[in-house]
C-alpha cells in the first residue's frame, strides 16, 4: 500500500495489540529450492510472499517445476534432481537466498546432465560477492563465466550432459565473509552424491552459525541427514536424496519480530504486546535477539510459537554485543539503543557490509542525522542516544531492513524529545523483499497524540469535488481518510431504516452516538452491511442535510470523526472540518467551484452512471442544500478564516491535489530544508 515516495510518521507514544509475523525470509526460500529438487509434491503453508520468495518461485518455474497454489497454501512439483529445462535466464531482484543457492545447484546440474544457466539481479545483487561459491565449485569441475565483476553476479554456469564431478577430495569453502556459501553448497551436494561421500570443509571462522543451523534443519526435514564436525567439517552420506515431508509449515520470521519485540520494549507501557508466528521452539538464529532485548530491558514471555513483550526496565539499558549470530536482528539493536541509558556498542558485524547495502555506513549516518552519536569501524558500531532529537529524513537504501528499524525513531517522545519530532521514512515500499505490509501493520498497533497528528481539512458545498481531492489526497500521503458526509448520510439512512422521524432530534441523536459504521476501504458498512452505493444516492443526500442540521446529532457525531485523527495523518472532508471539528488542524482548506460548475460535474458523474439527470433540477438542489447548510445555525457552511480557498472549476483533480499537496509542503516541517 506504500508505494509513495516517504512516509512521514508524526511522534508516536504507545503500541499495544497483536501481530501475526509474514513467513520466514531464510526458511521459506531454502524450502522452495528443497521442494524444487525433491521427488514428489511439497505442500507448503505459511509461505512468505514478498520480491525475494517471488524471484525464487519465478525461478522455480523458469526451471519447470509446476506451481499450484490453494490460498495460503502452495503445492511444489519437484524436479527430483532431474532438470526439465536445460537453458534459462534468471533474474533474482537482490535475493542473496536465491542467488548463491541456486547457483550452487544450477553449477552442480549443468556439469553433470548439460545446460547453460544465466543468473543475474539488480545493481546491487551484482555488488554483492560471490567469488568464494565460484571457488568453492570449480575445483569440482563446474563451468562458471563472470559475466561482470570476477567475484560477483550476473554469473553463467554451463556443462555437457554425462560430464562428472570430482567430488573425492573435500570441497573447501570460505565461511568468514557470508555463510550463504556454505549453506548453498549444503542444499545443493546431495544432488551429486550417488557416488561416494561428499565432504565440505570450511575455510575461515564461519559467521552467521544459526543461519547454517536452519539449512541442516530443512535439510533433515528433506530427509538428509548431514554430519557435522563442529563448524569445520561436514559430511553429505552417499546416495543422500531430497525426500518430500509431504506438508511443511514455514514459521513466522524471527527477524520481523525484532522490530515488534522492540516496539513492545519500547512502547508496550500499560498491556504486553503480542507476536504470533514465533517463540522459544523456533529453528531461526535470530530468535536469539530477544535474549539482547532482555538484557537491554525488555519484559518478553516466550510461548512455543508466540512471544509476549512489554516495557521493563526504562530507559532501556546500553549493552555491548557481540553479533556474530544474529547479524540481521542486530540492526534492530542499533535502534533500541537511541531509547538506553548509555552507549550501545554492537561488534561482529563485518557482514552487514555486504548486505543489501553497506548497512555500517547506512546506519551510522541514518542515526546521527536524528542526533546520535555514532562511531562505526570494520565491524562495529557504538550508538550513543541523542541529547538534542532533531526531525529527520531517514534514507533507506533499499534495504527493507533499515526501512524497518528506522521507524522505531519515531518514539522519540518517550525518550524525552522536547519538542518530539516527526521523521520521514524514504521509499518505504522497499519491504516488500521480507514483509510487504510492515507499515500497515505497525500503524495499526501504535498510539500518537492526537494534536500531534497532522490533519489536512477540506470543505465546501456539495458536488464540489472535496470528497475525490480528499481521497487521492490520502491516498499520495498514506493517510487515513474521513469522508464525514458519509456519516450524516449514514445517519439520515439508519434512521430511515429504523423508522425514527426525522424531527425528533433527541431520538437521532441517539441513534447517531450508537452508530455502527465502519469504513473498509472503499466500501462503508452500516452493522456490518456494505451501503456504498445507498450512500451516495441523491435523496440520501438530501436527509443528510436535513438530518445534519440538528446541533444534537452533530454532538453525538463529533467523537466519532474524531477518532479518526490517527497516525500518520488524516485527510478529512465536509463541511465543518476545518471550522468545528478540527479547528487547529495546520492545513485548510476551502473549495468554492460555482454551482453551476458543481451541477454540471454531478450531471456527468450520474449519467456515467446510467442515472437519469437534468441539470436544472440538479442546479436547484445544489441550491437549496447550500442554502441549508450555510444558513443553518449548527455548524454552518463556512470557510474557517485561516482556510486556503481552492476555486477548482477549472482544475482537473490531479492539478487540485497537486495544488494542496504544495500548501502541505510549505508548512510541513519534514520538507523544510
Ligand atoms: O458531503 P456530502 O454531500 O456527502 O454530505 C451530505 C450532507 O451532510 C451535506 O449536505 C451536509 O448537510 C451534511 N454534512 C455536514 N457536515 C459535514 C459533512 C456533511 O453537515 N462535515
Amino acid at each position: 500500500m506504500f508505494a509513495l515516495p516517504h512516509l512521514d510518521l508524526p511522534p508516536l507514544r504507545a503500541a499495544a495489540g497483536s501481530v501475526r509475523l509474514p513467513g520466514s525470509k531464510s526458511i521459506s526460500n531454502r524450502v522452495l529450492l528443497l521442494a524444487g529438487l525433491a521427488d514428489g509434491v511439497t505442500e507448503v503453508h505459511g509461505l512468505l510472499d514478498s520480491d525475494d520468495t517471488r524471484v525464487m518461485l519465478q525461478a522455480l518455474q523458469a526451471l519447470g517445476c509446476s506451481l499450484e497454489r490453494d490460498g495460503a497454501r502452495l503445492r511444489v512439483h519437484g524436479l527430483g534432481g532431474r532438470l526439465r529445462v536445460h537453458e534459462a535466464e534468471l533474474f533474482l531482484g537482490n535475493a542473496g537466498t536465491a542467488m548463491r543457492p541456486l547457483t550452487a545447484a544450477l553449477a552442480l546440474l549443468a556439469a553433470t546432465q548439460g545446460g547453460a544457466f544465466t543468473l543475474r539481479g539488480v545493481p546491487r545483487m551484482h555488488e554483492r560477492p560471490i567469488g568464494d561459491l565460484v571457488d568453492a565449485l570449480r575445483p569440482l569441475g563446474c563451468t562458471i563465466d563472470e559475466l561482470g565483476e570476477p567475484g560477483y553476479p550476473p554469473l553463467r554456469v554451463r556443462g555437457q550432459a554425462g560430464g562428472s564431478l570430482r567430488l573425492d577430495a573435500p570441497l573447501r569453502v570460505r565461511g568468514d565473509v557470508s555463510s550463504q556459501f556454505l549453506t548453498a553448497l549444503l542444499l545443493a551436494l546431495p544432488l551429486v552424491s550417488d557416488a561416494g561421500d561428499v565432504v565440505v570443509e570450511v575455510e575461515g571462522e564461519l559467521i552467521s552459525k544459526p543461519y547454517v543451523e536452519i539449512t541442516l534443519a530443512l535439510l533433515a526435514r528433506f530427509g538428509i541427514a548431514v554430519q557435522r564436525e563442529g563448524w569445520r567439517r561436514f559430511t553429505l552420506p552417499q546416495g543422500s536424496r531430497y525426500r518430500t515431508p509431504g506438508v511443511l509449515e514455514v514459521e513466522g520470521d524471527a527477524s520481523s519480530a525484532s522490530y515488534f519485540v522492540a516496539l513492545g520494549a519500547i512502547a508496550a507501557i500499560d498491556t504486553p504486546l503480542r507476536i504470533e508466528g514465533v517463540g522459544s521452539d523456533s529453528i531461526q538464529g535470530d530468535i536469539g535477539f530477544v535474549d539482547a532485548a532482555r538484557a537491554m530491558g525488555a519484559q518478553v514471555q516466550a510461548h512455543a510459537n508466540a512471544l509476549e513483550v512489554r516495557r521493563g526496565r526504562w530507559p532501556l539499558q546500553a549493552i555491548a554485543l557481540d553479533c556474530n549470530a544474529i547479524p540481521d536482528a542486530a540492526m534492530t539493536l542499533a535502534v533500541m539503543a537511541l531509547y538506553a541509558q548509555g552507549t550501545t556498542r554492537l561488534t561482529g558485524i563485518a557482514s552487514w557490509r555486504v548486505k543489501e547495502t553497506d548497512r555500517i555506513a547506512a546506519m551510522a549516518a541514518e542515526l546521527a542525522k536524528l542526533g546520535a552519536r555514532v562511531d562505526s569501524g570494520d565491524d562495529f558500531i557504538a550508538v550513543t542516544p541523542p541529547a538534542r532529537w532533531h526531525a529527520a529524513t531517514l534514507g533507506t537504501y533499499d534495504d527493507h531492513r533499515m526501512a524497518m528499524c528506522l521507524s522505531l525513531a519515531a518514539f522519540n517522545a518517550l525518550a524525552g524529545a522536547a519538542p518530539p519530532v516527526p521523521i520521514r521514512i524514504e521509499d518505504p515500499a522497499c519491504v516488500a523483499k521480507t514483509f510487504p505490509d510492515y507499515f500497515e501493520t505497525l500503524l495499526a498497533l501504535v498510539r500518537a497524540d492526537p494534536a500531534e497528528v497532522p490533519v489536512i481539512t477540506i470543505d465546501g458545498p456539495s458536488a464540489s469535488g472535496k470528497g475525490t481531492l480528499a481521497a487521492a489526497l490520502a491516498q499520495r500521503l498514506g493517510w487515513h481518510f474521513l469522508d464525514s458526509g458519509a456519516v450524516y448520510r449514514a445517519t439520515a439512512l439508519a434512521a430511515l431504516r429504523a423508522g425514527v422521524s426525522l424531527s425528533d432530534e433527541a431520538a437521532l441523536a441517539r441513534l447517531a452516538a450508537g452508530l455502527a459504521l465502519h469504513f473498509d476501504g472503499a466500501r462503508i458498512l452500516l452493522a456490518g452491511e456494505d451501503v456504498s452505493d445507498e450512500l451516495r444516492r441523491e435523496d440520501t443526500g438530501a436527509l443528510a442535510s436535513r438530518v445534519a442540521a440538528l446541533p444534537a446529532v452533530r454532538q453525538a457525531l463529533h467523537a466519532l470523526q474524531l477518532s479518526f485523527r490517527r497516525a500518520p495523518g488524516l485527510v478529512a472532508d465536509g463541511r465543518d472540518m476545518g471550522t468545528a471539528i478540527f479547528p487547529q488542524a495546520p492545513l485548510k482548506v476551502f473549495l468554492t467551484a460555482s454551482a453551476a460548475e458543481r451541477a454540471k460535474r454531478r450531471h456527468k458523474q450520474l449519467i456515467s452512471k446510467g442515472i437519469e439527470a437534468n441539470i436544472a433540477d440538479l442546479l436547484a438542489d445544489i441550491e437549496a442544500r447550500d442554502e441549508r447548510d450555510r444558513s443553518r445555525a449548527a455548524s454552518p457552511l463556512r470557510a474557517a478564516e485561516d482556510a486556503l480557498q481552492l476555486d477548482n472549476s477549472q482544475l482537473g483533480i490531479d492539478a487540485s491535489v497537486d495544488a494542496v499537496q504544495q500548501w502541505w509542503r510549505q508548512r510541513n516541517p519534514l520538507d523544510q530544508g
